[in-house]
């Protein structure tokens, strides 16, 4: 596989987080990945970092031929050149790091893979979205502090506002300040009982997007293929591409002026 260098400035390096596991990180980034793409229009690479039990290549319905595993020995060597080492490409539109699939891989991967690794991607394409495992580890760490932006994912229920709370408090103490961060609540509905602003008032924090629970989600996921591509019209799909637009595809990290 060859992969083009982009001309311009890096693209755009987006981490998604969330303090339960369950949440739906996972059909964010690939739902995040699909609609980023746009067609064609830009170039993402999605990156699993979910070491240990990473679902992005079950979501994608994808056999993993080649995963982060495969760049453990270029950690102090990885280049533009040999970076193809680590990407599979899917028909989603998008290529893929997967996470490694062995048992003992995941724990073998250093840390400083991971910098290298987004720094690398970010000069070859125009989105990197990143998604991580159910608790932060070190990997994750990294991840952040390479991202461009953040967004941080939970459900819309109290446990859960509590959780993604501490996690604000954690990234409070870290030297984010300048990097931008999003909310984002998953599995919304009329029904559950709490406004937007009550969730705001918990979390102390702004709602930067809804997206509504809906079984076709789960249905998507399930035939391997993400919503936003299988229904472009879903009211999912919808509010990511809401979400996208306001706050993820900056119109200068855009390769197409058009676009
Ligand atoms: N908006 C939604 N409506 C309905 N179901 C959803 C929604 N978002 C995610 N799901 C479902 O929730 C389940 C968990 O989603 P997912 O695997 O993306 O979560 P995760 O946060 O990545 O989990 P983990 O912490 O284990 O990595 C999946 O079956 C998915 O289809
Ligand atoms: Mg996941």
């Amino acid at each position: 596989m060859s992969v083009a260098r982009r001309i311009g400035p890096p693209g755009r390096v987006t981490t998604v987080l969330a303090a339960k596991s369950g949440c739906g990180k996972t059909t964010l980034a690939t739902n995040l990945a699909a609609l980023l793409g746009a067609g064609g229009v830009r170039s993402v690479c999605l990156v699993d970092l979910d070491l240990a039990f990473g679902d992005v290549a079950n979501m994608l319905d994808i056999e993993p031929q080649r995963t982060l595993a495969d760049g453990i020995p270029l950690t102090g060597s990885l280049h533009q050149s040999n970076v193809h080492t680590v990407l599979t490409t899917t028909s989603a539109g998008f290529d893929c790091v997967l996470a490694p699939t062995e048992p003992g891989e995941a724990e073998q991967v250093p840390v400083a893979l991971i910098g290298k690794l987004l720094t690398k991607l970010s000069w070859l394409y125009d989105h990197v979205v990143v998604d991580t495992s159910a608790h932060v580890t070190v990997h994750t760490l990294a991840a952040l502090d390479h991202a461009h932006q953040h967004v941080l994912l939970t459900a819309p229920d109290r446990p859960a506002l509590s959780s993604m709370r501490r996690t604000l408090d954690m990234l409070d103490m870290l030297p984010y300040d300048r990097i931008p961060r999003h909310v984002v609540l998953n599995r919304c509905d009329s029904r559950i009982g709490l406004e937007t602003s009550d969730i705001e008032e918990v979390l102390k924090h702004q709602v930067a997007a809804e997206l509504p629970f809906a079984w076709e989600v789960t249905a998507a996921v399930n035939i391997g293929v993400p919503l936003a591509a299988l229904r472009p019209d879903h009211q999912y799909t919808e509010a990511l591409r809401r979400f996208i637009a306001a706050h993820i595809a900056a119109p200068r990290f855009s390769r197409d002026p058009q676009a």
